[in-house]
């Protein structure tokens, strides 16, 4: 490895299996995997549970200059990161297609983003980090080693999502979840402020026909290979 910063970056739209691909990679490459998904989610809670307009700067700075968000490693068994918000553990209240849109709004808001990217970086300031979301390798850590962006049809990342969904025990309609896919990520590409989109030194992998574990073996052969690619 070299010796700057080994920052992975893994962006793209819901669905696209980021999650799952993010986790595998880092304890595979020994480092800490970063859900900034998840702190989105934290936040559009916290304006759901104190009635917080987002769009709305008047509440929405005293909810932000007070809120503390902490990820926690997955409880045993469980595959998603443990959010802590103002000191509760908030879990599976987060992973709704509800919470997702919600979070789509709430991140299009500059105050939110300011405070969000700053407590990334923070996190992100020691290295060996793999962060995952739609901003990571162009506003979060545009310095970062590798940075990958995974895409899927929306078809695919429907299914995907409506199975996960499915063995927690949900009931999913696929057409309203595949209406929701689509109306979010384009809500998340069209926003002025960090939209979704690869990075120009991004490689661009997409998992529409491609298993996950080949996807996984791609990202890391591509990080143990080119250990030296870091930006000068
Ligand atoms: O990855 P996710 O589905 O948990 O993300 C939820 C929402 O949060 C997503 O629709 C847009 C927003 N988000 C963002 O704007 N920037 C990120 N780096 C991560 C997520």
């Amino acid at each position: 490895m070299c010796d700057r910063k080994s920052i992975v970056t893994i962006d793209g739209p819901s669905g696209g299996g980021k999650s799952t691909v993010s986790r595998a990679l880092a304890a595979r490459l020994g480092f800490t995997y970063l859900d900034t998904g998840a702190m989105y989610r934290a936040v559009a809670y916290t304006c759901q549970q104190q009635g917080v307009d987002p769009l709305n700067p008047v509440q929405l700075e005293p909810l932000l200059a007070s809120i503390r968000i902490e990820l926690l490693p997955p409880a045993a068994g469980e595959d998603d990161v443990r959010v802590i918000v103002n000191g509760r553990d908030v879990g599976s209240s987060l992973r709704t297609p509800e919470m997702g849109m919600l979070a789509s709004k709430v991140s299009a808001q500059p105050l939110v983003r300011n405070i969000l990217t700053v407590l990334q970086q923070q996190i992100g300031a020691a290295g060996q980090i793999v962060a995952e979301g739609r901003d990571t390798g162009t506003v979060v850590f545009p310095e970062a080693a590798w940075k990958f962006f995974l895409d899927a049809s929306p078809e695919v990342r429907t299914r995907r999502r409506a199975a996960q969904l499915r063995s927690k025990g949900e009931a999913v309609d696929e057409q309203q979840l595949l209406a929701q896919i689509v109306q979010r990520d384009k809500d998340d590409r069209e926003r002025t402020i960090a939209p979704l989109k690869a990075a120009p030194d991004a490689i661009l992998i997409d998992s529409t026909v491609c298993p996950v574990d080949v996807v996984i073996g791609q990202m890391y052969d591509r990080v143990m290979t080119t250990p030296c690619s870091c930006k000068k």
